[in-house]
């Protein structure tokens, strides 16, 4: 099947580990948890930094800068388990590596550098892409990936543990290179894009479009469009269906209990759960749990969602009813504040108190940092904290998204989202002159059903097609798309 990129117009986009780095807190290293990864594998023992050294791979190719080149091989088969699992990336490959869409791109990249991300690089290049990466978080590369990347010809400027200087250098030198003009970028919290536009206002203007994928980000491109300094089109792949529905919900519903497990080995069957927000990420969440057979209570602000999590079979209360009994609490509404010191003092002894929402701010984790309660450190990310009557909370991953901190995120959502950014690309580099102004906008709904599409193979799915009778019936072009923007599935 010969794939199309013509779509029928475009959607406009609505607005919207603890070491002491600054960098690592910035809003862009927290709230792209999508591709994000936690692996035991990386290692940053090495203490000259990769700066400093000179590193070729095997073809004497150095226009890189990794940990360490010789983890290359590691690097490779952490890659190629991830193809397995990223079956519909792998599929859009095969499908367009003949009619190469993506000739005479030069992307700028900004990720996490990950072997998920890897598959998306290598798909990019494979699409006829030119790429220069690096990393939009300072402790998320797996090192080996990069190495494997490096060795495989690609210029990546990434390893785990860079400084807040490195970071920059990283993306500085992604941007500016001999030979070099890039004419993309997708970027993961906008730093990218951030320095291009002000470091390189010029090249900037040449840019034919962006594709961000972080709430951060996104938010950013609106601001700049809002104040008339967007001077390119810009695609907001965060809020596409495939990235809300399959990342909030799957994805969170998949590695919650792994997060969890990881971290304190519980045994869920019996506990009682408390979980605050029952949207996308909540939904997934209780899903997971409750077929484990905790017992799961919800907190909600929302008559809607909180009638769904009733619908559910889900108990509704207030926080305050349930804080006593609770083993577990999970945040996961996107809001601050939501569990405060009055709830920590009168939880229970060895209560589990974790946050699955946007950033940190959800946990009042600093009303914790008072004299009289003393911290322990037990495990990477997991936190006692003793109250002096001896009672103790465990605190995971400080009140950082927990999923994101202390398990590894499935690849195959990846995919999912990989897929959106790679057809973004496809769609901002192709589009006829005029498609897309100096804006902002959503992933039109065609290449939307399109990524999901491409991820049905993998089950054996077969899709019933249109009678032509039906599709005069309900008004649809039998080719999609479906579902008008406006549906909420
Ligand atoms: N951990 C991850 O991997 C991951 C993935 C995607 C999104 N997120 C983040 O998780 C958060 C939730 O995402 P979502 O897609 O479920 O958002 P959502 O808006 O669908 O759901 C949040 C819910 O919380 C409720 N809420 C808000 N304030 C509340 C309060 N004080 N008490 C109780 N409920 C409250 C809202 O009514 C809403 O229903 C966001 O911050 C998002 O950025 C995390």
């Amino acid at each position: 099947m010969k794939i199309s990129f013509k779509t029928t117009g475009p959607s406009q986009g609505r607005s919207g580990r603890f070491k002491r780095r600054s960098r690592s807190l910035s809003q862009s290293s927290t709230d792209s948890y999508s591709s994000g990864s936690y692996s035991g594998s990386s290692s940053d023992e090495d203490d000259v930094s990769p700066r400093e050294k000179v590193q070729y791979n095997s073809k004497n190719f150095k226009d890189f800068c990794v940990r360490n080149i010789k983890q290359a091989a590691f690097g490779r088969r952490e890659i190629e388990i991830a193809e397995q699992e990223m079956p519909g990336l792998m599929l859009l490959r095969k499908r367009a590596e003949g009619e190469k869409p993506l000739k005479g791109a030069k992307i700028i990249g900004c990720t996490h550098i990950t072997a998920q991300a890897a598959v998306l690089i290598e798909t990019l290049h494979a699409l006829g892409a030119n790429v220069r990466w690096s990393a939009c978080n300072i402790y998320s590369t797996q090192n080996e990936v990069a190495a494997a990347l490096a060795e495989a010809g690609f210029p990546i400027f990434a390893w785990r543990g860079e400084t807040e200087d490195d970071f920059w250098w990283c993306i500085e030198r992604c941007i500016l290179s001999d030979d070099w003009q890039p004419n993309m970028i997708l970027d993961d919290g906008g730093d990218a894009t951030h320095m291009m536009l002000k470091k390189c206002p010029e090249t900037f203007k040449l840019i034919k479009g962006i594709v961000e994928e972080s709430v951060t980000g996104v938010h950013r491109l609106y601001q700049l469009s809002k104040s008339n300094k967007l001077s390119v089109p810009a695609m907001n792949v965060n809020d596409s269906v495939t990235k809300v529905k399959f990342d909030n919900l799957y994805c969170c519903r998949e590695s919650i209990l792994d997060a969890l497990k990881r971290t304190t080995d519980i045994m869920f069957g019996g506990k009682q759960v408390v979980v605050i927000g029952y949207g996308e990420v909540g939904k997934g969440c209780c899903a997971a749990l409750k077929g484990l057979g905790a017992i799961v209570y919800i907190t909600e602000i929302d008559p809607i969602c909180a009638l769904q999590a009733c619908m559910d079979g889900f108990r509704v209360v207030k926080l305050d009813e349930v804080v006593r009994i609770a083993d577990v609490i999970i945040t996961a509404s996107g809001n601050k504040n939501v569990v405060t010191r009055q709830h920590l003092d009168r939880m229970k002894n060895g209560c589990i108190v974790c946050n699955m929402g946007h950033s940190n701010t959800e946990i009042d984790v600093d009303s914790l940092r008072t004299p009289d309660l003393t911290w322990e450190k037990v495990r990477s990310q997991v936190d006692h904290i003793i109250w002096p009557d001896g009672k103790r909370i465990l605190l995971l991953a400080q009140g950082r998204l927990v999923n994101w901190s202390c398990s590894t995120v499935p690849s195959f959502v990846v995919s999912i989202t990989a897929t959106t950014q790679a057809l973004a690309l496809i769609e901002l580099f192709n589009a006829p002159q005029g498609r897309y102004k100096k804006d902002v906008y959503l992933l039109p709904k065609k290449l939307d059903e399109y990524v999901a599409s491409l991820h049905l193979p993998a089950f054996d799915a077969h899709l019933t097609e249109l009678t032509d009778e039906q599709a005069k019936y309900i008004g649809l072009n039998k080719a999609g798309p479906f579902k008008p923007n406006y549906y909420r599935y």
